[in-house]
């Protein structure tokens, strides 16, 4: 019998990346799947987000597993969206124990429009995330069977660093750190329930989000946003798979006793 058997998760930002580990990870381990995504990019930023085919490619590899997914393309920022997409998969998988409120979005290169900037991170990262588990936590309430929350955070919600004066940045660290408050008053809240709510804290993930030709300019350019962002380890860049594993355990019952952790995922990063 694999750990999550019988189990089903809710993973936003499932298109690619940490997402799309998560899902295919769980699958393995026997969850079903609810998967959303936006499929569209965000105009302020400086790379694109998952397209259609790539969530259709997580679609194909949670099935190459065995497991059902149900997926919908939809904006984390429009809660009635989440609502019905949480909500189609609810209905016909039929249950839910774990989400992962996964999708988010960056910017450390030279502000062009701060306001704007500001305001998409902030929405996308703290309030898409507060979207994501309102829509799900009445359901995992009256399942009655407990449930884990892991919220995707970054060692930017543990570790200040300078930005430059980029209101990208500011709005990165400040969605980021944001996540910490709403995870601990959440755990505090669902613990009757026997729901925990953690919240992950990886360094760099080698994904489409780091891994992009605007990151890449500005490695060449030897920007200083990004100075200082070496981990202890001598590990340049995590891979997503190392994320979904410690994920997959959080989750798991082998971690029941887990709620209300600031989990580092980082090669040392914040005891540099
Ligand atoms: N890659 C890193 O170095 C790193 C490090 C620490 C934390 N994180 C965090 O990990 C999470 C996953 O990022 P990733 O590394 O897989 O990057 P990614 O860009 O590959 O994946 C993010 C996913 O979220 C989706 N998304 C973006 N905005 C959305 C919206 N408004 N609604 C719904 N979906 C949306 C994107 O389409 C994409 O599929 C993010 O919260 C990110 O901040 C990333």
């Amino acid at each position: 019998m694999a750990r999550l058997d019988g189990k089903v998760a809710f993973i936003t930002g499932a298109g690619r990346g940490q997402g799309r580990a998560h899902a295919v990870k769980l699958a393995s381990e026997g969850a079903d799947i609810i998967a959303l995504d936006i499929c569209a990019d965000i105009e302020t930023m400086d790379y694109s987000n998952a397209t259609p085919a790539e969530l259709a490619e997580t679609v194909a590899l949670v099935e190459a597993e065995g497991r059902r997914i149900v997926a919908t393309v939809a904006d984390v920022r429009d809660f009635d969206a989440v609502c019905a997409g949480f909500q189609a998969g609810f209905d016909q998988l039929g249950r839910i124990d774990i989400v992962i409120a996964n999708a988010g979005i960056l910017k450390l290169s030279v502000e062009v429009d701060p306001i704007a900037e500001w305001r998409d991170i902030i929405d996308v990262n703290l309030t898409g995330v507060f979207h994501t588990v309102r829509a799900a936590i009445p359901s995992l309430i009256e399942g009655g069977r407990g449930g884990s929350i892991v919220i995707t955070s970054s060692t930017a919600g543990i570790r200040g660093k300078k930005t430059h004066h980029r209101a990208g940045g500011q709005a990165y660290y400040a969605s980021k750190r944001g996540l910490v408050g709403l995870m601990e008053v959440l755990a505090l809240d669902l613990a009757p329930h026997m729901i925990r709510v953690n919240s992950i804290h990886p360094a760099g993930v080698a994904t489409d989000m780091i891994m992009n030709a605007s990151m890449l300019a500005m490695i060449e350019s030897e920007d200083p946003a990004l100075q200082n962002l070496s981990n202890a380890l001598p590990i340049d860049v995590l891979m997503p798979e190392d994320i979904a594993n410690a994920v997959a355990w959080l989750v798991s019952d082998e971690a029941h006793f887990m709620t209300g952790v600031s989990l580092p995922l980082d090669a040392g990063f914040t005891i540099l």
